[in-house]
């Protein structure tokens, strides 16, 4: 089998002009939508994906700012600044950049956001609501996923999911979203982890096989059942001396192996990547909505 691509930037557009469209009907009743993102530090990668989501905010005609606070805020001078920020009725959507520097602690970060200004989902009450299957900001790689398969035809309903990665901002909520009775998802999903003893045991029972490991192409065609979906959520970078940057993006997938046997497949980059970005616009016009 030779499998399609799942085109993840073309169904991110899709959502950008939706997203666009609502932001004319969120303006036309008196909401002006606003995301400030709070980035700390100057981690490269991180500089990169703020400056990549700012701009997609704006190019749908939501207002963002980007606060840069140097790397030895200490953590209370950080939790006052999210709390002003809970405050400033400008701001529907609050985004804390990851990774902080060592000396803060994330947990407590994500928690003092207000749960209807986290637009990442990552809030104990937005991630009990999302397990609970409720309404609620969820966390935007998760949901683009879902959007992802939904989308370009593979509904989850009945097939068995493998997420293999339990991290709190991808996998565990993954796992949640699909496994819900409700439209969309109703899949029987595995976790495995790095603390599963064989791997491929399970991802050669998975319907729709979804890596989150963030290492680079190790899920490989023998791993993998014929005609399987195959969804990689990694972004790896690896050396290549023909690149000027000295590297490129891989998935956690080894890709030319995996397309020969699975029936569709999603490329990195121009995968899970736009529809992550997609999905924060979402939730940004969600939060601006609810004040409405
Ligand atoms: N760092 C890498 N991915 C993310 C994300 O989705 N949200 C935040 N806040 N930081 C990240």
């Amino acid at each position: 089998m030779t499998a399609t691509i799942i085109d993840g930037s073309a169904i991110a557009q899709q959502i950008r002009d939706e997203m666009r469209a609502e932001v004319e009907r969120l303006k036309a009743s008196g909401t002006d939508p606003g995301l400030v993102v709070v980035l700390v530090g100057n981690d490269p990668a991180s500089v990169s994906y703020v400056r990549g989501k700012t701009r997609d905010v704006e190019e749908v005609g939501m207002r963002s700012e980007t606060l840069r606070i140097s790397a030895d805020v200490t953590q209370e001078q950080l939790l006052g600044l999210v709390s002003d920020l809970n405050q400033d009725d400008r701001w529907h959507g609050i985004l804390v950049q990851l990774p902080l520097p060592p000396h803060i602690d994330e947990g407590l970060v994500t928690s003092t956001v207000l749960p209807e200004k986290d637009v990442d989902g990552l809030h104990p009450v937005n991630v009990g609501k999302l397990f609970r299957g409720e309404r609620a900001l969820y966390p935007c790689t998760p949901h683009g996923v879902k959007q992802l398969l939904l989308r370009s035809g593979h509904d989850p309903a009945g097939k068995h999911v493998v997420v293999c990665g339990r991290s709190n901002l991808v996998g565990k909520p993954l796992a949640g979203l699909l496994m819900q009775k409700a439209e969309g998802a109703n899949a029987t999903v595995t976790v495995c982890h790095t603390g599963t003893p064989d791997l491929a045991v399970h991802t050669r029972r998975a319907d729709i096989l979804i890596p989150v490991m963030g290492r680079p192409r190790t899920i490989t065609e023998d791993m993998v059942k014929d005609g399987a979906v195959v969804i990689d959520v990694g972004v790896n970078r690896v050396e290549d001396a023909s690149k000027k940057a000295g590297y490129r993006l891989v998935g956690d997938v080894d890709f030319d192996g995996v397309a020969r046997k699975a029936s569709a497949i999603t490329p990195v980059p121009g995968g899970v990547g736009p529809m992550t970005r997609a999905m924060l616009l979402y939730n940004t016009v969600l939060a601006a909505s609810r004040t409405v």
